[in-house]
């Protein structure tokens, strides 16, 4: 007899943002008349910037010659891209080895599979709110989660509570969806926490790009110390509109080793070198191409435009709810408690709910109720 696993009884039937798209589906059916802004699970609505397309249409070129045609490539990405990683990372002060870089399909793989080279007895820390994919993979490997509350009192940014023991961190900053960003001696204080306990940050970077401040950490690795403790993720969907194209990337510093449980020290860098040799084939020669375009500096020029313009929506969406007297929180989604004054936040309201059947393992009480309203940039 094949038994199935046993711990997805503990999932919600569906995964929240369709949830959000029933509603919105359901509201519009009810309301033909009314024009609805779709903004729940969010997505680009600009095309790839045209260094990329122009790239990657070379690199097709190259892909029907013989002499420069490529079948499969390495698993952990072509040398050419971890280099403009690497040259990038250097832009902010990071130094990176290229094999430190592992290019994927994008992080929402990578979020699901890193999961694969930890051991199911870890106590795993999520931020509440978050992007659900930390808490939903998690569950289905049956781990112990607690949570920490993102809250307007904190500015949305849970700081390490010493009496709290964790051996698996979430961050995400900026975050999705309250766009809150950690500062640099805040996650000097994380790593410190990290460092105390042994444990490892999974450090969520999807939306790095919207950092303009000079000050603000891009990544995880402008502290010194983070090395030893954390791996960090990212993706070309929200820096370069590759949502439908699937490009992101993990670091794993070489110095980050941990113990077994039976106390044989690994070194993960080679944990995942392992994990992704024997379990992906890696990202496609086309693509590949295209996501080194985004790093050129003409890339970096055009996907600089698109997210101005993203931006822009957020400020108009953002100026609109301050006419109207709503109060809300949030960067890159709206958070608001109170939907009366608009009959589509009144029909997304029940995710509230959503968030605390989620929580379900949780000791806590689900005291941010706030509703997730509207996603204003994606
Ligand atoms: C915080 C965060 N991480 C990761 C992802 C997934 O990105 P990708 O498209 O690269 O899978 C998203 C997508 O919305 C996100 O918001």
């Amino acid at each position: 007899m094949a038994f199935v696993n046993d711990n997805y009884c503990n999932l919600k039937d569906s995964y929240l943002f369709s949830q959000i798209a029933q509603k919105v589906n359901a509201y519009v059916a009810e309301h033909p008349e009314k024009k609805v802004i779709r903004m729940g699970i969010g997505d680009v609505t600009l095309p790839l910037a045209p260094a990329v397309i122009d790239a990657m249409q070379k690199a097709v070129a190259e892909m029907g010659v013989k002499e420069t045609f490529r079948g499969y490539g390495p698993e952990q990405g072509y040398d050419f891209l971890h280099e403009a990683i690497v040259k990038y990372y250097a832009g902010f002060g990071v130094t990176l080895a290229s094999d430190e870089i592992f290019i994927s399909d994008g992080a929402k793989s990578d979020c699901g599979n890193i999961t694969d080279i930890f051991s199911n007895a870890n106590t795993i820390l999520i931020p509440d709110p978050v992007y659900p994919v930390y808490l939903d993979t998690n569950i289905m490997c049956g781990r112990k989660i607690v949570y920490m509350d993102g809250k307007p009192e904190n500015n949305f940014l849970p700081m390490p509570d010493d009496s709290v023991k964790a051996d698996i961190i979430y961050l995400c900053s900026p975050n999705n969806p309250t766009g809150a960003v950690y500062t640099k001696e805040q996650l000097e204080a994380w790593v410190a926490y990290a460092l105390k306990n042994d444990a490892v940050i999974l450090y969520d970077a999807a939306y790095e790009a919207f950092v303009d401040d000079p000050a603000i950490p891009r990544s995880i690795f402008v502290v010194e110390d983070a090395r030893k403790c954390a791996i960090e993720l990212c993706s070309l969907s929200k820096t370069a509109g590759f949502t439908g194209t699937r490009c992101g990337y993990t670091v794993v510093p070489h110095a980050l080793v941990r113990k077994t449980e039976s106390g044989k020290e690994l070194e993960l860098n080679k944990m995942w070198l392992r994990r992704q040799t024997t379990k992906f084939n890696g990202v496609p020669y086309i693509i590949q191409r295209g996501a080194e375009a985004v790093f050129s500096e003409q890339g970096q020029k055009e996907c600089r435009e698109m997210l101005a313009f993203y931006k822009e929506n957020a400020r108009i969406m953002a100026e609109g709810l301050r006419r109207k007297g709503i109060k809300f929180y949030g960067v890159l989604a709206l958070w608001a408690k109170d939907t009366s004054a608009c009959p589509l936040l009144a029909a997304v309201k029940t995710l509230s709910k959503q968030w605390n059947a989620l929580k379900k393992n949780c000791k806590q009480n689900n005291k941010n109720a706030w509703f997730l309203t509207r996603r204003f940039c994606f």
